[in-house]
Formats: C-alpha cells, sequence, structure tokens
C-alpha cells in the first residue's frame, strides 16, 4: 500500500466556483489549520468536466487549480444519484439545472432542476421507489502531479414539494435516512455531521493530517 502524502499548514485552494461548496469545505476544514482560498477568489479558469465518472472530474479541477495556482488544491465532485432512475442525474446533477433564462440570463435553476427529477419519477408511476443518494468524490492535488482521491455518500429519501431554506442545489428534496426534515430544513452543522461530503472529508482527513 503507498503512503498518502500529508496536507501541513498553509494555504490550499479549494478548487471550486460553487459557493455552496466552497461555504462547506471551509467549515469542515476550520479545525486543520489550512489557509483555504477558492478557485473562484484567485481568478482561476474552471476546466470543463469532461469525464464521466465523479473521480475523474474532481481530478480535472483539482490538477486544474494545482497547476495554475502553483499551490495544493481540493476539488468536489458530487451529484444525485436517484436509483428509480439508474442512478441519474449522477455526474450530470448540475447539468440538469442549466437554464437559458434564469434570473435574467443564464444560469444554474435548483427548483427547474428537482421539478426534473421529479417529473421523471411521476412518469414511472406512483409506486416508484424515491430512494437516492448524494455521492462526493474530494480530489487532492499538488503542483508536481500527485493526486489523492476520498468518496464519500449518504442515502436518503426524495420528497415532494422541495422543503427548507438552508443548504444548495437539491437540498429542499433530500430527505436522509432516520430524519424528517430535508438537508435544507436541518442546521449547517447537522448537515455537516452525516453529509456525503462529510463522509469523504473524514476519510480525506484520516489519510492527510
Ligand atoms: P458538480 O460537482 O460541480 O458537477 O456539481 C454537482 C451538483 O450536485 C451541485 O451543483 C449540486 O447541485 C449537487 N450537489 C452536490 N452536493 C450537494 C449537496 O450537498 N446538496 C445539494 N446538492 C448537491
Amino acid at each position: 500500500m503507498t503512503a498518502h502524502r500529508k496536507l501541513t499548514p498553509g494555504k490550499l485552494i479549494i478548487a471550486s466556483h460553487n459557493q455552496g461548496k466552497v461555504r462547506e469545505i471551509q467549515a469542515l476544514l476550520a479545525p486543520f489549520g489550512i489557509e483555504p482560498v477558492s478557485a473562484a477568489e484567485l481568478d482561476l479558469p474552471e476546466p470543463e468536466e469532461t469525464g464521466t465518472t465523479f473521480a475523474e472530474n474532481a481530478l480535472l479541477k483539482a490538477h486544474a487549480s494545482a497547476q495554475e495556482g502553483d499551490c495544493v488544491a481540493l476539488s468536489d465532485d458530487s451529484g444525485l444519484c436517484v436509483a428509480a432512475l439508474n442512478g441519474a442525474p449522477g455526474v450530470y446533477t448540475a447539468d440538469w439545472a442549466e437554464a437559458d433564462q434564469y434570473e435574467g440570463g443564464p444560469g444554474r435553476d435548483w427548483y427547474m432542476a428537482m421539478g426534473k427529477v421529479e417529473g421523471k419519477l411521476a412518469e414511472l408511476g406512483p409506486d416508484t421507489p424515491r430512494n437516492a443518494y448524494f455521492a462526493c468524490t474530494l480530489a487532492l492535488a499538488w503542483p508536481d502531479g500527485h493526486a489523492e482521491v476520498f468518496e464519500g455518500r449518504v442515502s436518503g429519501n426524495l420528497v415532494w414539494p422541495p422543503r427548507g431554506q438552508m443548504g444548495f442545489g437539491y437540498d429542499p428534496v433530500f430527505q436522509p435516512v432516520g430524519f424528517d426534515q430535508t438537508f435544507a430544513e436541518l442546521e449547517p452543522q447537522q448537515k455537516h455531521d452525516m453529509s456525503h461530503r462529510a463522509d469523504a472529508f473524514q476519510k480525506l482527513v484520516a489519510a492527510s493530517f
């Protein structure tokens, strides 16, 4: 087994332009003496996500930021996988939200995206299972090309209509197993204690600190 490379205190680029993800990753990193700076703050370009797996896309983003920013970089590729839709939207979760018109121009309309998932489940009939999971792959990349990948999941059920104001993306329709609230109704700390991102992050912490 090859040894994991350790993270040392100092600057780390969060290779994401998604404010929701950046906020959650900053909160998860807070106890570790890391100084996170986002790719958006550094004006680093976002590479095209051409991979067909979460890991491929996470590695694309982490390597791009590590090279451009000449610093260790952490990326997150994540998505919602719905059992009855054969795992869709999966790696295409963000694409399902792309809208030509959203708040006056092209943008990501999460309400529309949640409606698309719900519409597809409705087409399959009222007895369609509503279980789904969020998947998160975190990739760490260093400027010398070394990289490490950590994967996490959280299982739940999809509810309709959407509920709650916290979180981001598909949180208002995702009710984790064992809870009556959706991710968007839970306090951020409760989500951080159990989310797919937290699951992947725990593996990263065990390997990297
Ligand atoms: P990507 O990783 O940039 O391809 O985007 C994945 C998309 O999955 C995000 O833009 C979110 O909409 C969705 N997603 C990932 N993690 C979460 C989460 O914790 N809550 C809600 N939606 C999420």
